[in-house]
């Protein structure tokens, strides 16, 4: 037996299908986010739960929302997570930290070899994708693909991003376009994309965005980074508040200094090619010193989606800039005039 449950029935409640397996030993919870009259106000999504089921009995395969809404599922078994910047860092062990956790990944980079290497150490549940965030047409079209190929997700990460640092006179505007297309607009894709294709379904999902405690700290060697990395985060406040309605939760993680290849690809505005080398290769020594692994952010990030947590500061500095710069933001304004880079 299928049951689909309105999740927001104020007067049929959840609540009274919590005792049915007692009685239905095969049964199929399945969530419908919706209220008392869904059948009037979701009839497209009703229609298409009956139609899995009755075909799933009469022989099909089962679907990914039949999977999940089999009785007795645990953790993120029989979800679909997608993540973007998978072949590296904090990506790529988000995918992994997912996958351990049961979920089937999507792992997609704009380099299409790291991302295969990602998927092939996660195993066969995870599928590589070669996508660039910051392509619009490309995102849409990668949606719909995963959407065809795996089903709607469950949980899309928008990790994909990239450094800048520098001076900002010495930032071009072609600097800027770089940063925002892909840090800002690629998260923009993301959420358009994918969050489309969770509400048209009616069975709710989780949206994590990837800022930064650069958010909220602000520096004079950070201009651009910054500025794309808080445009996430009030992105992500924005979207929440609208995407309640459909049961699609949304996460803007700000990680602080997190030992990835991040600053090995890191552009510094200004720096001749020899210079650029000397920072990289400085910056590099400074995170992996600080010694924090993007495999924390990644269970942090679990962690958040299970709980549902709207902003979630990962490691200690990070979380002590956001007090601070609610409650003594002229401290972080001193803190920003020092050159962190050179
Ligand atoms: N490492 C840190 O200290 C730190 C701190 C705060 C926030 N972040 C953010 O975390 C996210 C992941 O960074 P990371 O540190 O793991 O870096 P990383 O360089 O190790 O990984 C980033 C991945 O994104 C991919 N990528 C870059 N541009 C892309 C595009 N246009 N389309 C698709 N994929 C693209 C890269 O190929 C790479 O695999 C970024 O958004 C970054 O800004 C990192």
């Amino acid at each position: 037996m299928q049951v689909l449950i309105p999740t927001r029935d104020h007067f049929v409640t959840a609540a009274l299908a919590d005792d049915l397996e007692r009685w239905v030993p095969k049964l199929w919870r399945r969530k419908l986010v919706a209220g008392h009259w869904a059948p009037v106000s979701h009839p497209d999504a009703i229609a298409r739960m009956v139609e899995e089921f009755v075909e799933h009995v009469g022989g099909q395969p089962s679907t990914r929302g039949l999977q999940r809404a089999k009785s007795g599922a645990v953790g993120f078994t029989g979800q679909l997570v997608v993540v973007t910047g998978a072949g590296s860092g904090i990506g790529k062990a988000t995918a992994q930290a997912f996958a351990a956790a049961g979920a089937e990944v999507v792992v997609a980079d704009i380099d299409a070899t790291s991302a295969k290497r990602t998927a092939a150490e996660i195993g066969p549940a995870a599928y590589p994708y070669a996508v660039d965030v910051s392509d619009e047409e490309a995102m849409t079209a990668f949606a719909e693909e995963v959407a065809a190929e795996h089903g709607v997700p469950d949980v899309v990460v928008n990790n994909a991003g990239i450094g800048l640092a520098g001076s900002f006179l010495d930032t071009t505007a072609e600097d800027w376009r770089r940063v925002l297309d892909v840090n800002l607009l690629g998260v923009v894709h993301g959420c358009r994309a994918f969050g489309a294709l969770m509400a048209e379904s009616a069975e709710g999902g989780h949206i994590v965005n990837i800022s930064s405690a650069a958010a909220y700290t602000p520096s004079r060697t950070l201009s651009a980074y910054a500025s794309s990395k808080a445009a996430v985060l009030m992105l992500s406040d924005c979207l929440r508040a609208e995407l309640a309605d459909k049961g699609i939760g949304v996460t803007a993680v700000c990680p602080g200094i997190v030992a990835t290849d991040i600053t090995n690809t890191t552009r510094f505005a200004g720096a001749d090619a020899l210079d650029q080398q000397r920072l990289r290769r400085k910056a590099t020594a400074t995170y992996a010193k600080r010694g924090f692994g993007p495999e924390k952010v990644a269970a942090e990030i679990v962690r958040a989606v299970r709980s549902g947590i709207p902003v979630l500061p990962v490691t200690p500095e990070a979380r002590a800039a956001r007090v601070v710069s609610r409650f003594a933001p002229g401290v972080m304004r001193r803190l920003a005039r020092v050159d962190v880079v050179r």
